[in-house]
């Protein structure tokens, strides 16, 4: 019994009980930790084997497992991720590897990092992407730290992830908090695509009174073409489902309020330390805020009623810009996030590899999408890539694209429709595209009232002028 165990799994809730039984499947042999006896005997039982065992014993969890141990956790991130650590690591061995799973904030696996390392003992920060089936059947993972412990665990985390022409959604992140970052960039682009596609649903519905079942049709056929994405295949899905209980739509039934674990607001807030915008998902998180206030829009819609006007013009052509609008649209989160990522890895020297995030994006994560194929090309071709609206074969293509955006947003402001994530993204190409912005009038008011001084174009230096003489 004792010591035959490859790995440990801490926190036997929906992934933790689904990463492991992945992780069984591949012929590993696995035992998981659960303070709530009853999830580790459902376990053992779902297992159906000798190789899959569970307990509530924390010494008997460590005891059965070979050295140098290896033990995931997967117990909400916050609190609970170092009281598990602190149980466990009075009887941990040097050498053993501690990978939080979790949606942990980079700055507390940083300090985790540290703490462990004083006491010999590995640690990771492994952001893990897909939900329960993606964590059942093959995630995209993305695992930070010390480099030496991912090369023993390498083969085992490449055998359980989801595979991507054969090429496994999994690699070294970097040193520290690297993957946990990363991860957190993931769900702050996954808060912009998700609004963008909201937004768009919205046009389309309130403003074109097209139905649910339509919509399906249509966000099936674009996720049929370039618009490949796992968030557009599961919207298509979700206009489609009847509800069991009053024979509507389901989407028509929920309510409007948006929750939030808080990975997208760290995304923005972590963008603004490092002064690398993040305008779409900066939007998005602020309209998931702005959803929470339902009595306030409701007074308010009263308060503010507009005649829309009701779509005129070519129905087909427009539904044709706004399929340009998704792509176009979403392609600019997507480089606002890499770029973010590129400024990370100087800020705090993660050495990140930017063609091999977008490869391990491309399966297995909730982001996961067909033009991560050409992101991957782009960086790959272009390590250095300060971002991906400067590559030529992504600038082509959003040459073409960008009118349907401008359409988008034209009809969003003549039909009174939120659509702040697509007026971000196209705020954020046209501040891009712009060679010179109006900040020298900026510049030169803060010089006025506060003599903070200014450059200036045709000469090297700081300088102030006394404006009113
Ligand atoms: C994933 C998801 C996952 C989780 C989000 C939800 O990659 O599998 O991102 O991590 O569903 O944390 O986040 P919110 O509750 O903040 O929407």
């Amino acid at each position: 019994m004792n010591q035959q165990f490859d790995i440990g799994m801490v926190g036997l809730g929906v992934m933790g009980r689904n990463l492991l039984l992945n992780l069984a499947d591949h012929g590993y042999r696995v035992i998981g930790l659960d303070t709530d006896s009853g999830k580790a005997a459902a376990l053992k039982k779902e297992g159906g084997r000798d190789s899959v065992d569970a307990t509530s014993d924390a010494k008997a969890f460590l005891a059965a497992q070979r050295l140098p141990r290896a033990i995931i956790l997967l117990v909400p991130a916050g609190k609970a991720v170092d009281a598990v650590i602190n149980e466990l690591t009075p009887n941990l061995t040097p050498g053993d590897l501690l990978i939080d799973a979790g949606n942990s904030q980079f700055k507390d696996t940083d300090r985790r990092h540290q703490e462990l390392a004083a006491k010999q003992l590995n640690f990771f920060g492994m952001g893990v992407s897909g939900g329960e089936s993606g964590a059942r059947y093959g995630p995209s993972m993305m695992p930070g730290g010390p480099k030496p412990a991912y090369e023993r665990v390498k083969p085992m985390l490449e055998a359980i992830a989801a595979k991507v022409n054969g090429e496994p959604c999994v690699a070294y992140m970097g040193s520290g908090s690297a993957g946990h970052y990363v991860k957190m960039v993931h769900n702050g682009i996954e808060y912009g695509i998700m609004q963008l596609i909201a937004e768009i649903y919205d046009l389309l519905h309130r403003g074109l009174k097209m139905s649910n079942a339509d919509l399906a049709t249509l966000f099936d056929g674009w996720h049929r073409g370039e618009l490949n994405s796992f968030l557009m295949e599961i919207t298509a899905k979700i206009l489609r489902k009847i509800d069991s209980k009053t024979g509507k739509h389901l989407v028509d039934v929920i309510l409007d309020v948006a929750r939030q674990k808080g990975t997208g607001k760290w995304t923005s807030q972590e963008a603004f330390d490092l002064q690398s915008p993040l305008l779409t998902i900066d939007a998005a998180v602020s309209m998931r805020d702005i959803s929470a206030y339902e009595a306030e829009r409701t007074q308010a819609s009263k308060l503010y009623a507009i005649n829309q006007a009701p779509f005129a013009g070519d129905r087909a052509a427009f539904l044709d810009k706004m399929r340009d609008a998704a792509f176009a649209s979403i392609l600019l989160t997507y480089a606002q996030g890499f770029a973010l990522l590129r400024k990370a890895s100087q800020t705090y020297n993660y050495g990140l590899d930017l063609g091999s995030i977008a490869k391990i994006w491309r399966g297995g994560c909730i982001i996961r999408a067909s033009a991560l194929e050409s992101f991957r090309a782009a960086f790959e071709s272009q390590p250095d890539l300060p971002n991906l609206l400067l590559n030529a074969k992504i600038a082509e293509t959003m040459r073409t694209r960008q009118g349907g955006l401008r359409a988008a947003v034209v009809a969003a402001i003549e039909h009174g429709i939120p659509a702040a994530a697509l007026m971000n993204a196209l705020a954020y190409f046209d501040a891009f595209r712009t060679a010179r912005l109006p900040t020298n009038l900026i510049q030169a008011q803060r010089d006025f009232f506060g003599a903070h001084t200014y450059e200036r174009i045709d000469e090297k230096g700081t300088f102030h002028t006394k404006w009113e003489e």
